[in-house]
């Protein structure tokens, strides 16, 4: 039904990169995710599907614990990076983050300059011995972003001056400059035109060669032209994890079907 260009490379061995044990999160009562396990691997993209509502984004920010941040948001089980354990208390967050870097669904530039957007993750983490150096790991950052040809005139203008599809692009461009290990990407394609998505999703095929990118996607096409492994949640359950292949020709649950076939979402 859907084109799973990557199917030969999904049935290759791929180390786990992280790794989710009886993952539970609240929202105060509201129990949002229940009982997840999974295992993603590296150099590999793995797609979160569901509806509405089912979690997806919930679940993403328990992978570089941007959910620290909602005040009434509860974490429990346990979730390893590399084998560590992310939310042990010696685990510095804005660390954890370096490394497990993250893409929204609505761009956010930060209020500086489009250079300075980039060269502040790699400033803070001290990763250029000299302005020539961070002018490097600038225009390389920003020509993954797939945006270098169009900025490269107006470093110095705010990013909040470009377009919706090209701050999102300098937001992905800005979450690569500090070489993160896991790219998590929440919807990134949303507000981008076809030209720009396909862009980034040249770019999130270009990553899977050196990290682990997790996407999240409404757009079944796409989880089926990027993503080696899916994962279907619903209602705050991982229902089905599979091979992308797999999970969009021959679904084991039959929420997975009724999904991808469009009954429910
Ligand atoms: N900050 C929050 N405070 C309270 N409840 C929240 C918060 N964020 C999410 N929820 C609830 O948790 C559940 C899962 O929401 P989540 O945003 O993770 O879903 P989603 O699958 O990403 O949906 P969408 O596809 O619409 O983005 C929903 O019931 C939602 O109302
Ligand atoms: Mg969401």
């Amino acid at each position: 039904m859907y084109d799973a260009v990557n199917t030969e490379q999904s049935v290759q061995q791929t180390e786990t990169k992280i790794s989710a044990r009886n993952v539970q999160v609240y929202y105060g009562d509201t129990h949002a995710i229940k009982d997840v396990d999974v295992d993603i691997a590296d150099k590999t993209v793995t797609a979160f599907i569901g509806p509405s509502g089912c979690g997806k984004s919930t679940f993403l920010r328990c992978l570089n614990r941007m959910n620290d941040t909602i005040d009434i948001c509860r974490v429990e089980g346990r979730i390893e990076l590399d084998g560590e354990d992310i939310y042990d208390p010696k685990v510095d967050p804005v660390q954890l983050r370096a490394k497990v870097g993250m893409v929204f669904q609505k761009p956010n530039p930060f209020p500086k300059s489009i250079y300075d957007n980039i060269a502040y993750g790699p400033r803070i983490h001290g990763m250029a011995r000299n302005k020539a150096e961070l002018d490097e790991i600038v225009e390389r950052a920003l020509r993954r972003g797939a945006i270098w040809d169009e900025v490269k005139d107006r470093l110095d203008a705010p990013g909040t001056g470009l377009s919706g599809g090209q701050q999102q692009r300098l937001c992905i461009a800005r979450a690569v400059a500090t070489e993160p290990e896991v790219l998590l990407m929440d919807e990134p394609c949303s507000a981008l035109d076809p030209i720009a998505t396909a862009q980034v999703e040249e770019l999130i095929d270009e990553l899977r060669q050196n990290y682990s990118v997790v996407i999240v996607t409404h757009s079944m096409q796409q989880a089926a032209r990027v993503s080696q492994k899916t994962a279907f949640f619903h209602l705050g359950n991982l229902v089905e994890f599979g091979d992308t292949s797999q999970i969009f020709t021959n679904p084991e649950d039959p929420r997975t079907e009724s999904y991808i076939t469009g009954r429910i979402g």
